[in-house]
């Protein structure tokens, strides 16, 4: 059955174009550093949080870094992209605007230990793009961060659901009719995001093997699993998370390697705290 919040979402804001334009290049494997400076040339404030970032404990460079250029050859192309998008995604639906800031933020810090999670399990598979995880990662609960932030009654009365009968976090979406996932498939479409990420968006609780997508999918899955079990959950979904039956197999890592990309995660947690702090404080 259709959400009833498919209509809804076609009135909602569209996708700042900066962060349009960061997707964009995903696609383009003739994309440079160059084009993400023509991309930050007119934003001020998005250049200096990533500079802020880029001058962060975590990277720990010797001399400052005052321009997007330095910061592009000093971190990476790839690396600087993922920042910008992190940060123009948080800044378009900033927690200071939602009912409920702090599960706000905790949401938001999930997106990134899921996106930071994702490229690592696209690192240990070796099958996917890992820049193209992060952005799965990034995006794949843009539904319930969209519910959060443009239908709060909605959500204020599924944590009431939840706590009067009882029942899961996932049932209760499914029993109200606002599942997240289906909100955030027709989100993707509304924005004209590539299917890959409406798909991520659309299934990432249910990897299935056999459609195109399927090994992306299943990686933003492991991520999702992992970064819950990292302490990373959202405030609006408590439950425990269980890894599908499947998921490992889809991505193609083992057991071991699965507790190999833990400790590797459990490593940039530092790094996501500051990337969440530096639009926090914004
Ligand atoms: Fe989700
Ligand atoms: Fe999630």
């Amino acid at each position: 059955m259709p959400s009833k919040y498919v209509k809804k979402i076609r009135n909602l804001p569209t996708l700042p174009s900066i962060l349009a334009k960061l997707i964009g290049t995903l696609d383009d494997p003739r994309s440079t550093a160059g084009d993400i400076e023509d991309i930050l040339r007119h934003d001020q404030s998005m250049t200096s949080k990533l500079l802020s970032v880029a001058n962060s404990a975590y990277y720990a460079f010797r001399h400052s870094i005052t321009t997007v250029r330095r910061a592009t050859v000093a971190i990476g192309f790839a690396e600087v992209r993922n920042i910008c998008m992190g940060l123009s995604l948080m800044s378009f639906l900033h927690p200071g605007s939602f009912r409920n800031r702090e599960a706000a933020e905790s949401l938001w810090l999930h997106s990134l230990m899921t996106a930071e999670g994702g490229k690592v399990v696209a690192g240990q598979s070796g099958k996917q793009d890992q820049d193209i995880a992060f952005t799965a990662g990034l995006l794949h609960d843009m539904g319930k961060v969209v519910l959060a932030a443009f239908f709060p009654e909605d959500v204020d009365r599924l944590g009431r659901y939840i706590a009067e009968k009882g029942v899961p976090y996932r049932q209760a979406e499914f029993e109200l009719e606002m599942d997240h996932q289906t909100v955030g498939r027709a989100l993707a479409n509304n924005w004209r995001l590539p299917p890959m990420f409406a798909e991520v968006m659309g299934r990432h609780h249910l990897p299935t093997p056999y459609n195109p997508y399927s090994e992306l999918n299943a990686t933003v899955h492991v991520a999702n699993y992992l970064a819950h079990d990292l302490g990373f959950g959202d405030a609006y979904d408590t439950d425990a998370h269980e890894l599908g039956p499947q998921s490992l197999e889809i991505v193609g890592i083992s057991q071991v390697r699965l507790e190999l990309v833990r400790e590797k995660l459990d490593e940039r947690r530092e790094k996501v705290f500051h990337l969440w702090e530096n639009l926090m404080s914004s």
